[in-house]
């Protein structure tokens, strides 16, 4: 491995927590969900459930596009999927807690769920794409969970703590793509704003969401207005254009405890 590959692989920040121990005693009796709201909790925890669950769906897909990706890229997607798991499994048994059904059955659903990556391929064909795609995806994930803390807190002091630390992974994945797209492209770093361009179009086009965990933001303009996916893609042009490589600025939403 290069000196540079090396480097990069040792700045990719990796989270080491499980959303058992933050859940695990939790207790159904225990959740304060008003009952006119249960429905469209349900509903929110079925979302971002599946949604991370998709992560499933797109590591094996990329591997079978047998594009090269760089070792640090690698090692970047285990720590990504790694997380994504982990948030699968808070999110199912908050789900399990609040609809009163096993994980079990709740997997066997997710398990019926098949990802459609046709209108993704513009964005999965090269790593410089591709980590394009999840540096935008996630900073859009970040403020979408935002939004949420006060509802998951709201539902048990230890669901705000799980949607926190999530974020934060959230927050990490965002800055490990940066990083790499600083470090490892910088002679290409003038075709990210086209690409940025191109996801945002996606999403303004409100395609309907393919279970490939990336660009899940056909929600009706509910998180993902259109001035928010612009904002996140701006702030993605001006960190990777300017600055020390290392500093990939702030996420001001972001405040994990
Ligand atoms: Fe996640
Ligand atoms: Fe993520």
């Amino acid at each position: 491995m290069s000196d540079l590959s090396q480097t990069a692989s040792r700045k990719l920040k990796r989270a080491n927590w499980q959303a058992l121990d933050i859940l695990g005693d939790v207790g159904p009796e225990e959740l304060a969900i008003d009952p006119a709201e249960r429905e469209g909790i349900i509903a929110l925890f079925w979302n971002d459930a599946g949604t991370e669950y998709d992560a499933r769906h797109l590591r094996p897909y990329l591997e079978a596009q047998g594009m090269s990706i760089s070792a640090p890229c690698k090692l970047f997607l285990d720590y990504w999927a790694h997380d994504e798991e982990n948030h699968y499994f808070g999110l199912r048994r908050l789900l399990s807690l609040a609809a009163g059904i096993t994980e079990a059955e709740i997997d066997s659903r997710m398990a019926e769920r098949k990802p459609d990556f046709g209108p993704l391929t513009p964005f999965l064909n090269d790593e410089l794409a591709m980590l394009t795609a999840f540096a935008y995806d996630e900073r859009v994930t970040v403020q979408a969970y935002a939004m949420d803390y006060d509802l998951y807190g709201s539902i048990h002091p230890a669901a705000g703590r799980w949607v926190r630390l999530t974020n934060r992974d959230e927050a990490n994945h965002y800055r490990n793509a940066l990083m790499l797209l600083k470090l490892l492209h910088t002679d290409r770093r003038n075709e990210i704003p086209a690409i940025l361009d191109a996801l945002v179009a996606h999403d303004e086009r409100r395609e309907p969401y393919g279970q490939t965990f990336l660009l899940d933001h056909d929600d009706g303009g509910l998180y993902f207005t259109n001035a928010r996916l612009r904002k996140c893609a701006a702030i993605i042009k001006r960190q990777v254009s300017g600055g020390p490589l290392e500093t990939v600025g702030p996420l001001e939403t972001v405040s994990p405890r």
